[in-house]
């Protein structure tokens, strides 16, 4: 049984274009917990979905390493296998329409030919431990976007991954739906076992839901800077004011502005010629 341990060693990987190779990241390497909640932030474009991808097993790398619990699960020219040990949730929902809520987050282990009354068990108890108990027998239609969210992370975590994959999973949601998705996340998170690997622009949202936040430098993207984020859990919103976390907000943005002003110089460099 995989805990998840992840190390990204020296990880490169450039996309073929038109006859040209172009770098989306190169010596990027990190080397996360087993249950730790890491955060990676960075301009766009600078290869967090490559990489977040490369995890789950749907591309490619081109130079280094990934391991998983000190086997390696990429390894360049080969995608790693997707497998249960890993899952993505996905910006849009990607629950089953034909199904209740307390079906969608069965599913998985109604696949794995569990008895339809032991899944349906687990399924009202995760959405019990979550205060969604009474949207058991709803479809997806009938729910929020905030509610599906949940109930897909929910489904996620059924299956006991090592690592669940989240590549900007509240983008386009209003700041209050946000915000209580921070605490869903954090209230799965707190019960579940599993290391969380989330990408977002969002630099509060990185810092109040982080162990640990890195930075991505401009395409090709390595790492800038990890920065430790040493605030107890579990959290509430009641932290977002205290000094310490406006402190971390302050560190994170400055590393990111540096970046993005890069960024934006290159692109103007660009421009100009
Ligand atoms: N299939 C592909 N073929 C060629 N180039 C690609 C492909 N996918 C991504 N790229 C390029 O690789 C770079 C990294 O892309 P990626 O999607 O990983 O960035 P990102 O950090 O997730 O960006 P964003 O913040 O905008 O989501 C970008 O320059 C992108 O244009
Ligand atoms: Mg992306």
């Amino acid at each position: 049984m995989s805990s998840g341990h992840l190390v990204f060693d020296a990880v490169g990987k450039a996309y073929r274009a038109r006859r040209t190779s172009v770098p989306a990241v190169v010596d990027f390497s990190l080397d996360i917990a087993a249950g730790e909640l890491h955060v990676i932030v960075g301009p766009s474009g600078c290869g967090k979905s490559t990489l977040l991808g490369a995890v789950a097993g749907f591309t490619d790398i081109t130079s280094g390493s990934i391991e998983l619990d000190g086997e390696p699960l990429s390894v360049p020219g080969t995608q790693a296998s997707i497998g249960p040990d890993r899952v993505v949730v996905f910006q849009d929902s990607t629950l089953f329409p034909w199904q209740t809520a307390a079906e969608n987050v069965a599913y998985g282990l109604a696949a794995r030919g569990l008895s339809r009354s032991a899944t349906a068990a687990v399924a009202h108890d995760r959405l019990r431990s979550v205060g969604l108990e009474h949207i058991a027998d709803r479809y997806p239609a009938e729910l929020s976007s905030g509610v599906q969210r949940r109930v897909e992370i929910l489904r996620a975590l059924v299956m006991e991954p090592a690592v669940l994959l989240l590549d900007e999973p509240f983008r386009g949601m209003d700041a209050i739906s946000r915000s209580a998705m921070h605490d869903a996340l954090l209230q799965i998170y707190d019960k579940a076992s599993a290391t969380v690997l989330f990408i977002t622009h969002d630099i509060e949202e990185a810092v109040y839901l982080g162990s640990r936040v890195t930075v991505m430098t401009t395409r090709p993207g390595s790492v800038k800077t990890t920065i430790g984020v040493p605030l107890d859990r579990p959290r509430d919103r009641s932290i977002v004011t205290a000094s310490k976390f406006r402190q971390l907000v302050a560190e994170v943005s400055d590393a990111v502005r540096g970046e993005a002003r890069t960024a934006f110089e290159a692109g103007e460099r660009e421009m100009a010629r």
